[in-house]
């Protein structure tokens, strides 16, 4: 079965519509024979806990609950034959039989992980994306999931908030291209093939606009800003079919996203056709009760009425629904709705035809960390790795002489992964040292940890809260790193992998302070000081500040949390096996003071001076400038790019038209190389005030060295729309300026008219 076709050509008749024959006949049929309870218990999804539990609750009576109807879905249950007990108790013992779903996070990889999402997306390469994705939904299926809690298209411009590690980072128009690529991915053209997941694509809304980053904390915004900046990557993922939505755990307007009617259902469904189902985060509905939204049966009550369809391990639908029902807090329909909608979900996964359609006790060893896997994640990491700095052009190395390999992630494999990697097992990881000594056999590796990751014991707590990634030390920081400079002295090259642990991104995983911990600042600065030359591989789960390595006389490789190929990618990179070609999805800031600092920011009616030079009475900082470390965009090569002869098909076009930009890309260096030919454009002027440019267009583009090519990229219509004061998505007649070139930053530029 087509699933865009089937959800879409069926469903879009029958959502919303009271005709029931317009709808799924066996779902209708099924809900006839359904009592209000069973009804309900479709609605709960339950965790029995043995994976990571992100909240302080763990499901409880999981096979009695199946067994009496009240379980619609589980997650955390992993493994063809654990997953086929749980769906035999409900297809065999529960009275109706109805198969469950499969739900899992399967962020950047099931067992074969690859690099957190911000890294990938850095790649820029969006069917790498989908093939990522696509190869996720094999091995997640392949262990009997059907329904993945990803893709997580939240815009993140804060990056002391550890999630931006989960996202394509602050840009909407890359967002919704990735966004795009994971559902094609996961969800592939037949929702009903034993290889193909549900998508979820979360957090419905706005969650990586969290105030001062924190975590779970409030998000207030214009509904200008929403529309024009958040909604698009959630709307585009909608718009590729994503079957399943996750609200998020913040407020919206006041309302948290849980219960907010016009999010849920005003937006999602009514302006967007959303016709899939809606499950919340992990206890959101819960947590609407300290959200100050009234207690278990009011928030429950709220939330069905706003949208919600399932609620994840709160269990506040199943134990309320009935009462708010006698009561008529809710009605009978708003019930029989939210069930349809989760039935409809299992039926076009194919659970009705055959629940035991993902439990094949022989895929595991065919689909799951296969070789052809792990090479494809290594390919991904090589590409989502962004050179940003090649002092003196160290890198890449010759894979000959004697490397001093050094720092507290060198040999770490406990971080090799990144955050949000609970399918995967950092035992199967490469390390750095390992990868090197692979990739470059002829060279004398040295390794030496020169530092812990933090010598804070607190914050090695903290961020030790789901086991161990920061490591201290019995030696004391002074005798690592005397070990290291001796080592560095004695070598020709010095590489330090330095940077964040994993776990200090990702959920819960807020810093104030991001820049790279002191310890390991001491250790670059001693490095650096042997004169020797240093290449910083740079591992993080967010942009960080590092204006002070950023000056040293040092080459930077960041990395992210590359997987389970860590230290073979990086090799090869190092070595130039591959030559990097990443660009940053997020802004990388001089300090924490700047934040939110992003390329898309109005210039104010007050811009700073062109040169950045300080200006009594202009929008501008006493102690720092306003332009970031590195822009949006921003990577470097091994080789260089020129770029010449920009071009417009016209000058000016009618409401309606498009423009079609030509532009001229020299490999001028010496090395082959792949370049991301970025476009970006300005509405000079409109009814409300706009960005100072915004991204509207890209191309990844490889060239031979000296080779040059004529980059074609074309704007649609809607590429110079814009949400207005009346949230009218409109273009204005008037002036645009086009910037193309390789960053953010990008200085070639024309102009065109709208009439
Ligand atoms: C996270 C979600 C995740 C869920 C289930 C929550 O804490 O916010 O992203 O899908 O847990 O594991």
């Amino acid at each position: 079965m087509n699933y865009r076709k089937s959800l879409f050509a069926i469903l879009a008749l029958v959502v919303g519509s009271a005709s029931a024959q317009q709808r799924i006949p066996e779902v209708e049929q099924l809900l006839q024979k359904m009592t209000i309870e069973e009804k309900i218990g479709q609605l709960n999804l339950l965790t029995p806990g043995g994976g990571v539990a992100t909240g302080e609750v763990v499901s409880e009576n999981v096979g009695t609950k199946i067994k009496s109807g009240q379980v619609g879905g589980l997650f955390g249950v992993t493994g063809p034959d654990r997953v086929r007990k749980a769906q035999e108790i409900a297809v065999k013992e529960s009275r109706l039989g109805i198969p469950l779903l499969i739900g899992s996070d399967v962020i950047h990889g099931y067992k074969t992980t690859y690099p957190i999402p911000l890294g990938l997306s850095s790649s820029w390469d969006m069917g790498l994306v989908e093939q990522a994705a696509q190869m996720a939904a094999r091995e997640a299926t392949a262990d009997g999931i059907n329904w993945n809690f990803s893709p997580m298209v939240d815009i993140a411009r804060d990056p002391r908030w550890g999630r931006i590690s989960e996202g394509a980072g602050e840009d909407p128009y890359l967002g919704s291209k990735v966004a795009e690529a994971m559902v094609k991915g996961y969800q592939g053209d037949d929702l009903a093939a034993a290889h193909t997941m549900l998508a979820c694509v979360k957090h419905f809304a706005l969650y990586g606009a969290a105030e001062a980053g924190r975590d779970y904390h409030s998000v207030d915004m214009s509904r200008i800003k929403m529309f024009n900046q958040y909604m698009q990557p959630y709307k585009a993922a909608i718009d590729a079919g994503a079957a399943s939505v996750m609200s998020s755990f913040n407020d919206v307007d006041g309302v948290p996203a849980t219960g907010n009617k016009w999010l849920l259902t005003d937006v999602l469904r009514d302006q967007w056709g959303f016709k899939g189902f809606v499950v919340s985060d992990y206890t959101s509905l819960n947590e609407m009760i300290p959200h100050g939204l009234g207690d278990l049966q009011a928030v429950s009550a709220l939330a069905l009425k706003a949208g919600l369809d399932m609620d994840m391990v709160g269990e506040g639908f199943l134990t309320t629904l009935k009462k708010s029902l006698e009561e008529e807090k809710v009605t009978e329909e708003d019930i029989t709705n939210a069930c349809r909608r989760v039935l409809e979900a299992k039926y076009v996964s194919g659970l009705f035809d055959d629940p035991y359609k993902y439990l094949d006790s022989k895929r595991p060893e065919k689909d799951i960390l296969t070789e052809n896997n792990r090479a494809l994640s290594r390919k991904l990491a090589t590409r989502s790795f962004v050179l940003l700095k090649n002092h003196n052009n160290l890198l890449p190395l010759k894979k000959n002489g004697k490397i001093a390999l050094v720092g507290p992630l060198a040999d770490s494999r406990e971080n090799m992964l990144g955050t949000w990697a609970p399918t995967g097992d950092f035992n199967l990881a490469v390390t750095i040292l390992e990868g090197f000594n692979n990739v470059a056999s002829g060279a004398t590796i040295e390794h030496a940890k020169g530092a812990n990751i933090s010598d804070d014991v607190a914050f090695a707590k903290n961020v030790n809260s789901l086991g161990e990634r920061i490591l201290i030390d019995e030696r004391s920081p002074e005798t690592m790193l005397q070990e290291a400079v001796d080592l560095a002295k004695n070598s020709d090259v010095v590489v330090a992998v330095v940077g964040e642990a994993t776990e200090m991104s990702g959920e819960s995983s807020s810093r104030t302070d991001i820049s790279i911990p002191e310890s390991q600042k001491k250790l670059i600065r001693a490095l650096v000081a042997t004169g020797k030359p240093v290449a910083l591989v740079l591992m993080s789960g967010r942009p960080l500040t590092i204006p002070e390595e950023f000056d040293m006389p040092v080459s930077i490789l960041q990395v992210w949390h590359p997987g389970v190929e860590a230290g073979n990618a990086i090799a090869d990179v190092v070595f130039g096996d591959y030559n990097p070609s990443g660009k940053l999805t997020a802004t990388w800031p001089v300090n924490v003071g700047q934040i939110p600092v992003y390329h898309s920011a109005k210039v104010t009616g007050r811009p700073a001076t062109e040169s950045g030079e300080f200006q009594k009475f202009r929008s501008n900082y006493l102690d720092a400038p306003n332009a970031p470390l590195l822009p949006f965009g921003y990577g470097l090569s091994y080789t260089t790019f020129d770029y010449s002869n920009l071009k417009l098909n016209t000058r000016e076009i009618s409401q309606g038209e498009g423009i079609t930009v030509k532009v001229t890309v020299a490999n001028t260096g010496d090395y082959d190389g792949e370049e991301v030919v970025q476009l970006y454009l300005r509405d000079v002027v409109r009814s409300i005030t706009p960005p100072k440019r915004q991204l509207k267009g890209f191309q990844k583009i490889m060239l031979k060295k000296g080779e040059s090519k004529e980059v074609t990229i074309t704007l649609s219509p809607d590429d110079l729309k814009f949400y207005n004061a009346q949230l009218e998505f409109v273009s204005e007649p008037g002036d645009f300026e086009i910037f193309v070139g390789t960053n953010s930053d990008a200085e070639l530029s024309e102009k065109f008219t709208l009439k």
